[in-house]
């Protein structure tokens, strides 16, 4: 308050010193916004390529398509020179097999699926279609540096199923695995659901891990899915996603197509765009299958989407143990427990029901193949599981004639036995 001795004089001085703090520190403010709102405008004109052609998808994505040799995998000081491999040499043993299995009960047949932005065109030949990222989607990351990865030692580690564990970055899986021999690749078909998201900084993924190398500082790691995260696309959609890292999610990789590596050769299917239709509990089930395998005359690891996608390839020099094989691969649910209100969080994995709820009501993984060291796709033996806290998200397997090697995971979270 003004003390009543001061005259008209002191209040106006005042008031104009004021004036001035108040413009300098707008001026602050506003070079601090504009110097970053510079770099995420950097970024954008480096991840997103001049299209040839853009699709709205009815979800609010814009899907590029940019041509083939302009995609971000070629930034890459190493692919300056690469000619791009139109198809794998290899593929492995046994994949066609699966015609064989059409055999499911009738009720337990799961439709085919798609993405959304189809509803409103297909890109050329020639192009690859690249979901366009916006000045929002970076700035919803913590730094424009982080947008598109995920934190370090976010890995599910089996054999350690210590306390600390839990607590490890606020990651909990429910996850089935395979480790103790030389791992080519990898198949699931994977249920499709859009669990709930309690916080936007939280997410819910279904995928696969192709892991080589320790657990330490510089593990080698592919892995495929869908997951419902607000924080990396703005909504709670169900999203198709690849991730890779050499070094344990420090310095390198990043989902989907958000920095140089991955180089995709089909024009059909988008990284990170919306999957449709996804189950109903009761309902209609659908499901996706992925696979992951080698090239072994290249060395490059390859991506499968369904029957009839070849997405493409992580070229093999980006990694150091996998440029060899895989020591371990892992199928199953992670979600990001932040702990929102001092209280475990509700996000749920897979379904958000438990695993003992069974067919279209559990989420569930079928068909889970490796590629052994003949190039052979086959079930793999021994097969283990693995949760953190089975009050919250639990892992049941099992195997079948139908299902081959399979097992029902997740759960809802937060519940009176998970607090
Ligand atoms: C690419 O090719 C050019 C010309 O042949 C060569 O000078 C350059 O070293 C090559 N770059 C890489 C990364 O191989
Ligand atoms: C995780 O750590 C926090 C503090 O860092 C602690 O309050 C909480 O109880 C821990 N949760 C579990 C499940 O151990
Ligand atoms: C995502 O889901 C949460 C929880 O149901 C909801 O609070 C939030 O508004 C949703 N976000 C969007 C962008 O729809």
């Amino acid at each position: 308050m003004l003390a009543p001795a001061m005259g008209a004089h002191a209040q106006v001085v005042a008031l104009i010193y004021c004036c001035l703090w108040c413009a300098g520190a707008a001026a602050v403010a506003a070079s601090v916004g504009s110097r970053q709102q510079l770099a995420v405008r950097k970024h954008l004109r480096r991840i997103n390529k001049p299209p040839v052609k853009s699709i709205q998808s009815p979800d609010g994505d814009i899907i590029d398509c940019v041509h083939i040799s302009h995609q971000p995998a070629f930034d890459h000081p190493f692919l300056k020179n690469h000619t791009i491999q139109l198809r794998p040499a290899f593929h492995p043993e046994g994949l066609y097999d699966e015609s064989k299995v059409a055999s499911e009960p009738s009720e337990k047949k799961p439709s085919t699926i798609s993405q959304l932005w189809h509803q409103n065109g297909r890109c050329p030949e020639g192009t690859v279609p690249i979901r366009r990222t916006r000045v929002e989607d970076v700035f919803r990351a913590s730094s424009v540096k982080r947008y598109g990865r995920k934190k370090p030692r976010a890995i599910p580690k089996p054999r350690s199923a210590d306390p600390d564990l839990i607590n490890e970055s606020g990651h909990q899986h429910a996850i089935a695995y395979v480790e103790g021999d030389k791992y080519y690749g990898a198949k699931a078909i994977i249920n499709v659901w859009e669990p709930r998201i309690q916080q936007p900084n939280e997410f819910s993924l279904s995928q696969l891990w192709i892991l080589g190398g320790s657990f330490g500082e510089d593990l080698n790691s592919i892995e495929a899915g869908w997951q419902v995260s607000p924080d990396l696309y703005g909504d709670n959609n169900t999203r198709l996603f690849t991730y890779w890292t050499s070094d344990a999610y420090q310095a390198t990789g990043c989902y989907n197509l958000l920095c140089s590596g991955f180089i995709q050769i089909n024009s059909n299917i988008a990284m990170g765009a919306t999957i449709s239709p996804i189950s109903d509990y009761s309902g209609s089930q659908y499901d996706i299958s992925i696979l992951v395998w080698k090239d072994l005359k290249e060395g490059n690891w390859w991506m499968q989407f369904g029957q009839d996608f070849v997405l493409g390839y992580w070229p093999s020099f980006l990694f150091s143990y996998l440029a060899d094989s895989a020591s371990m691969v892992e199928w199953g649910g992670e979600v990001v427990n932040s702990q929102p209100d001092g209280e475990h969080t509700a996000t749920g994995m897979g379904s958000g029901h438990f695993p003992e709820e069974g067919f279209s009501k559990a989420s569930y993984f079928r068909n889970i193949q490796i590629v052994d060291e003949s190039n052979n796709l086959r079930s793999p033996k021994d097969v283990g599981s693995f949760t953190e806290q089975s009050n919250c998200y639990d892992v049941r397997n099992g195997n079948n004639g139908d299902w081959g090697s399979y097992f029902y995971y997740g759960g809802p979270g937060r519940s009176p036995n998970c607090q």
